[in-house]
């Protein structure tokens, strides 16, 4: 058995340098194959004397053995440089932020919703919600507002239909969001802290009044509430809405019916080309109507003026959405044309929020 170095010497050098499975596998067959090199030798044991085979059958079997392992160690390291060429090319970043494609956009009206209710929610408001069809108790009596009350028509309210014959006084589409006030003090009394924004309804149709239009009503109630933590709360909230430090907000004195004492706000403003800046300049804008709530609102609400007090506002979220975001026209906000919710719209994954930023 000569030569047997030499060929182990030839098959492990060439496995090693063997660049991939077919070429392991015609190792494989010329060495320990039926007909390889290795198994030739083995045939030849048959024909040596015992103690010649004693001598070389172990020296094959190791032989043999030895370029087995050889073949399976070579094919394990081919396995693992392929894998570790496709970790290289398939290669992810998971802490890169997604890139939404989505084709839909927010409605400012949405956008601005959420952003009331984000810098709400961080002051401690909770959100109420109350029905669209109102009864007119809720609507206009329970607010201190008797039928005969002018309001009533300035309202320019919608009132459902009844069948003739009905006497009873017919629903009305809410003109106002301020019957959520009423219906969240019976349903959980006071203290409370709540904002509730939603669609009111008013016969009105021109650039800045449609139909349809949204409020949102804030309500506060406890035992020690004055006009001084209406004025830090709406200065707080404008703030953070209109995201300049310098706001200067003018309580004018007003009525509303459910209030007493009342006040119109007003922000301080400039007009520059179209574009308004909030916090400077000699224009006043009106933005919402506020006031401490009526000892009679509050007693409709089931809760006893001698004990809680409370204020109480209406800011128009349409307005606002105009305001900020340079919409001229109120009437383009409900026709539904694409071209207008693109260029006004906000990317849908954009959730406002305090920290994140409430328009970025
Ligand atoms: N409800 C009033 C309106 O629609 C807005 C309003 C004014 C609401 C004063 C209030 C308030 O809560 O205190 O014109």
């Amino acid at each position: 058995m000569d030569g047997l170095n030499a060929l182990k010497k030839k098959y492990l050098d060439q496995i090693m340098a063997a660049s991939d499975e077919a070429a392991l596998e015609d190792l494989r067959l010329a060495a320990i194959g039926k007909k390889g090199e290795v198994s030739l030798k083995m045939r030849e044991l048959g024909k040596m004397t015992p103690e010649e085979r004693k001598r070389a059958g172990p020296v094959l079997n190791a032989l043999k053995n030895e370029i087995t392992s050889a073949l399976a160690a070579r094919k394990a390291s081919l396995a693992d440089a392929a894998l570790e060429e496709r970790l290289k090319a398939e290669w992810l970043d998971v802490t890169l932020a997604g890139r939404p494609r989505s084709r839909g956009s927010v409605h400012p009206v949405s956008q601005v919703t959420e952003e009331i209710v984000a810098i709400f929610a961080d002051m401690g408001f909770s959100v109420a919600e109350g029905p669209q069809i109102e009864s007119d108790w809720y609507n206009f009596d329970a607010l201190n507002i008797p039928p005969e009350h002018p309001t009533r028509t300035e309202m320019d309210t919608f009132y459902m239909h009844r069948d003739a014959g009905d006497e009873r006084v017919p629903n009305v589409l809410r003109t106002h969001t301020s019957p959520v006030q009423i219906r969240h003090m019976l349903a959980h009394g006071a203290p409370t802290r709540i904002i509730a924004p939603g669609r009111v309804y008013r016969a009105d149709y021109d650039q800045t009044h449609t139909p349809m239009f949204h409020q949102v009503e804030g309500l506060a109630l406890d035992r020690d509430i004055s006009m001084a933590n209406l004025k830090w709360t709406l200065e707080e909230f404008c703030r953070a809405f209109f995201e300049v430090e310098n706001v200067e907000l003018r309580f004018r004195a007003s009525h509303f019916p459910f209030t007493e004492p009342s006040a119109e706000v007003d922000l301080r403003c400039s007009w520059d080309k179209g574009q308004l800046k909030v916090g400077e300049g000699d224009d006043w804008m009106e933005i919402l109507g506020s006031g401490m709530v009526h000892p009679k609102v509050l007693r409709a609400g089931g809760i006893d003026p001698e004990q809680v007090q409370g204020f109480a506002f209406g800011i128009g979220i349409d307005r606002l959405a105009m305001l900020k975001y340079g919409i001229p026209d109120l009437r383009a906000f409900f026709d539904c044309d694409l071209r207008w919710l693109r260029h006004y719209g906000f990317r849908a994954l954009d959730v406002p929020t305090l920290r994140g930023g409430l328009s970025a």
